[in-house]
């Protein structure tokens, strides 16, 4: 079982989870920096924005292409 991290050069982190005994993905927990949790129940695969235009922190949601993002080096 492993635990997958990706950075695409220009867009997101891609944690990929991996699947339980069930198939299902394993329990993930993500926390905002004031300790709420946000529901990733199921989710395969997480997107955390590199770019820090994101709405949905610390999740990626798509703004990174509007946007001149490039990895750092
Ligand atoms: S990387 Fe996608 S919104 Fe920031």
């Amino acid at each position: 079982m492993t635990l997958r991290f990706r950075a695409r050069a220009r867009g997101p982190l891609v944690v990929s989870v991996p699947a339980g005994p069930d198939g299902a993905p394993l329990p993930v927990e993500v926390l905002r920096p004031d300790g709420s949790a946000i529901d990733v129940a199921g989710r395969a695969q997480l997107l955390f924005c590199r770019c820090g235009r994101t709405r949905s922190a610390p999740l990626c949601d798509g703004a990174h292409n509007g946007c001149d993002f490039e990895k750092p080096e």
